[in-house]
């Protein structure tokens, strides 16, 4: 007997789950199906974000920030001698803090009376006023169940892409999932790909003591971001000994028998010079495709642009009537808050609202340390488009608080409008630059001008004073540089 919904949610990531849970408070009778599954085969929703994403690799970060802090901080007085790093361990907190976040999501279906189906979610056919969709069970030989909606909802997400001929075996060959599972530290580790990805999950290793070289096939660092940020990281990450090459094509990937240097990487540098990397473990980053197989979007005629994802307009409306897509299976930035936005924008359409989602502000952040983080446009993309304005800079170096801190790398960039002295995008590289975007999204989002920002009292001794003293770089009248 096939049971009825208004909003039937495909996937439970950040852009599903999210969904759910907002079209459950406007009224609606919601249904969220996933197929994510725990070590032990349970339900594990919260998708990639959750799984082997953003919050194991958040949680791997803080764990290898502290060991090597921990190795700093003679300068403070305080000697730790023997500082080891049990990986078991690690790894052990890094699982039960995605469990928390996989049983905070259950909880909260619970209490919005969203009913979660655990299984594989895919299309049957259009019927009168909505779609059925069947809910295959992960278990072996269980029958589907079938469920109809009246709007459906697909946020299946996205997986890692893998280099062609070289498929992940998660053992030597790893995906994003594989590289937040090491149970021991690898002597050497190679990455593909210089983007998001590669430095941070480069960094975790490294830090734990593995010899890591990332191979990036482009020759600029970080191109999406502005020029002169990325510099400055590199610079840092140079000086931490992460080793980034440019400009290098990778040609044939031999991977070996487990064990020391199991994967033989053979590759051109930037001078066309033919080079070789032996490894121990080789992590794949270059890039995500979205999820839409066995999603049997054939049935209902939904179309996939040229990149394989899910075609909508700017309301994340399928062409299909009453068929909508979020998150990383569609166009735009595969970010979990942008995906949660146009999950919260999707349930409020359906339920009659006015949903919203700027594109235009969404901030990205890359967790390295320095963490860098910017929301807007950068300096190269407003000279190309031939958009007026003022820079203004201030390095975390002039600042107080990162002076006390011992963590003055980096600066924060203001850059606004030349005509109308609105904030057009800021960019930072220093500490705690994931927090302290924030300040500038709600500025860019209420429209404020680089004066508005440098008029406003910022405490004292914080590192936000640096936007503020970035807002008074834009007028040339810094206070403390
Ligand atoms: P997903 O999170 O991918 O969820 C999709 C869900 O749908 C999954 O559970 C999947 O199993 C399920 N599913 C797929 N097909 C079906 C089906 N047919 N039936 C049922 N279920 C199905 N973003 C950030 O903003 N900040 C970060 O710090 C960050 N860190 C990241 C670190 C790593 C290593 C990776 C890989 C990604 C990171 N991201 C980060 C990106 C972020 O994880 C994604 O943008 C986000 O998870 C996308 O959300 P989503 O809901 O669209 O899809
Ligand atoms: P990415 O797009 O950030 O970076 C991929 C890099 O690989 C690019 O620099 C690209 O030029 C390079 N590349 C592509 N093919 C290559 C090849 N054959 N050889 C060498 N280099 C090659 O993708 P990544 O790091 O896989 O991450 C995927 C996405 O996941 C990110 O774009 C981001 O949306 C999301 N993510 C977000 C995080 C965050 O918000 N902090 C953290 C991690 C991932």
């Amino acid at each position: 007997m096939s049971q009825a919904f208004d909003v039937i949610v495909i996937g439970a990531g950040p852009g599903g789950y999210i969904a759910a849970i907002r079209a459950a408070q406007l009224g609606l009778n919601t249904a969220c199906i996933d197929a994510s599954q725990n070590d032990q085969g349970g339900a594990a929703p919260g998708g990639t974000c959750t799984n082997v994403g953003c919050i194991p690799s958040k949680a791997l970060l803080q764990s290898s920030e502290h060991f090597e802090q921990a190795t700093h901080w003679a300068d403070h007085g305080i000697t730790v001698a023997g500082v080891q790093i049990d990986v078991a361990k690690m790894q052990a907190r890094k699982s039960a803090v995605v469990r928390q976040n996989n049983d905070g999501i259950q909880y909260l279906f619970k209490k919005n009376k969203v009913r979660f189906f655990h299984g594989r979610g895919s299309f049957v056919q259009a019927v009168e006023g909505g779609y059925r969709i069947a809910v295959q069970a992960l278990a072996q030989g269980a029958a589907p169940e079938l469920l109809t909606g009246k709007q459906i909802i697909v946020a299946t997400g996205s997986s890692a892409r893998a280099l062609p001929g070289t498929p992940f075996d998660e053992e030597r060959v790893l995906s994003n999932d594989g590289a937040l599972r090491l149970a021991a530290v690898p002597k050497r580790l190679a990455l593909i790909g210089a983007g998001v990805i590669g430095l941070e999950i480069g960094s975790v290793w490294r830090r734990l003591g593995a010899e890591v070289t990332i191979l990036e096939s482009l020759p600029t660092f970080l191109g999406a971001v502005d020029e002169q940020i990325a510099k400055e990281a590199k610079k840092a990450f140079d000086k931490q000994g992460l080793a980034i090459e440019l400009g290098a094509q990778v040609g044939q990937v031999s991977v070996g028998k487990k064990g020391a240097q199991a994967v033989h990487i053979a590759y051109t540098d930037a001078k066309g010079q033919a080079q070789a990397l032996d490894v121990d473990q080789l992590i794949v980053a270059i890039g995500r495709v979205p999820n839409t197989q066995g999603l049997n979007a054939e049935a209902v005629g939904l179309p996939l642009d040229e990149r394989g994802a899910l075609v909508v307009d700017a309301d994340c409306k399928t062409p299909v009537p009453g068929i909508w897509a979020v998150g990383d299976v569609v166009r735009g930035p595969m970010l979990a808050h942008k995906a949660e936005e146009e999950g919260v924008a999707v349930a409020e359409r359906i339920a009659g609202q006015h949903g919203h989602v700027n594109l235009g502000t969404i901030p990205w952040v890359i967790y390295t340390h320095p963490e860098i983080a910017w929301v807007g446009r950068s300096e190269q993309q407003l000279k190309a488009e031939g958009i007026g304005y003022r820079a203004g800079v201030f390095p975390f170096l002039a600042n107080g608080r990162a002076r006390a801190l011992g963590d003055t790398a980096g600066m924060v960039k203001m850059l606004a409008d030349a005509g109308t002295d609105e904030i057009l995008g800021v960019h930072i590289v220093g500490p705690q630059a994931s927090e302290l975007i924030a300040q500038a999204v709600l500025a860019m989002e209420f429209k404020a001008s680089s004066e508005d920002i440098a008029r406003i009292c910022h405490a004292h001794p914080t590192l936000s004073e640096a936007i503020k003293e970035a807002a008074l770089a834009v007028d040339k009248r810094t206070l403390n540089f």
